[in-house]
């Protein structure tokens, strides 16, 4: 019998494996708290929008610096309609401005870029630089970078449930060799790998409509540092920690 040592993760100091198989192959991130972050420093919300999408290049930077296959960041719910008008509109500006300015760079890194969600009520001037930005780096092979907008995981496996049934009536499939890997191909993730680890910043835990599917095995590593603030070495310590867990998939 072979005995392992487990790594300790000090707390300081980042014990991170670089090794691809010790790394996630797919991180899914809640990058909450902006709006915490602006109130502590008497700003408006937005301006805390605005501070995350620094963060947000960062952390990209970082998993291509890892060679991490795939990210995935919860920009826009489709609960987030509900808030304030100002506040929806700038997240919006915010957006078209991120494509705009970014994606030469992204392109030139090898980012392929991915939008999941709906398209219904998505403003069309957000639609078409999303659209421009997917075209332009689809057939980039670095890190695959998914940008959830406007979506939600429950309608995300109403509307997969429908475009099955959809195809069972039209005769495309049997309803009886439906299995788990062939619904998966109806959700937007589809072709992905399933997400290792999931991330929330800001002290909340909870999933808030986030691939409730595609989560299901996930190590769930939450931290309360707000998004804002969330840095590199942050970032790092959170992948430790994924580390330190053992993953059992149901198994013993
Ligand atoms: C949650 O914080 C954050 C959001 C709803 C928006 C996330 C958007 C960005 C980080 C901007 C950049 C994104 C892209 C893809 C360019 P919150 O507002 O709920 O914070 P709170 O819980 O402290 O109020």
């Amino acid at each position: 019998m072979k005995w392992f040592k487990k790594k300790a993760v000090q707390p300081g100091a980042i014990a991170l494996d670089r090794s691809p198989d010790k790394l996630p192959r797919h991180i899914a991130m809640i990058m909450d708290g902006n709006g915490r972050w602006a109130k502590q420093r008497a700003l408006p919300r937005t301006a805390g929008h605005r501070a995350g999408m620094e963060t947000l290049e960062t952390i990209i930077r970082a998993c291509d610096e890892l060679g991490i296959e795939a990210l995935t960041v919860y920009a826009f719910s489709t609960e987030n309609w509900a808030r304030p008008k100002e506040e929806v509109a700038m997240l919006m500006n915010l957006l078209v401005e991120y494509f705009e300015k970014k994606i030469d760079e992204l392109d030139r890194n090898g980012v392929c870029i991915r939008i999941l969600g709906f398209e219904e009520q998505t403003p069309s001037r957000v639609r078409e630089v999303m659209e421009r930005a997917c075209v332009c780096t689809r057939d980039n092979k670095g890190l695959k970078f998914n940008i959830a907008f406007n979506y939600g995981g429950r309608g995300e496996i109403v509307q997969a449930a429908k475009r099955f049934a959809l195809d069972v009536a039209k005769g495309n499939v049997q309803a009886e060799a439906l299995d788990e890997d062939g619904f998966g191909r109806y959700l937007f993730t589809a072709g992905l790998p399933e997400p290792d680890l999931l991330i929330r910043t800001s002290g909340e835990q909870r999933l808030s409509n986030f691939l409730l599917y595609q989560l299901a095995y996930a190590e769930f590593v939450f931290t309360d540092v707000y998004w804002p603030d969330y840095t590199k070495e942050e970032f790092f310590r959170s992948i430790a920690i994924y580390q330190s867990r053992s993953r059992r998939f149901g198994g013993v």
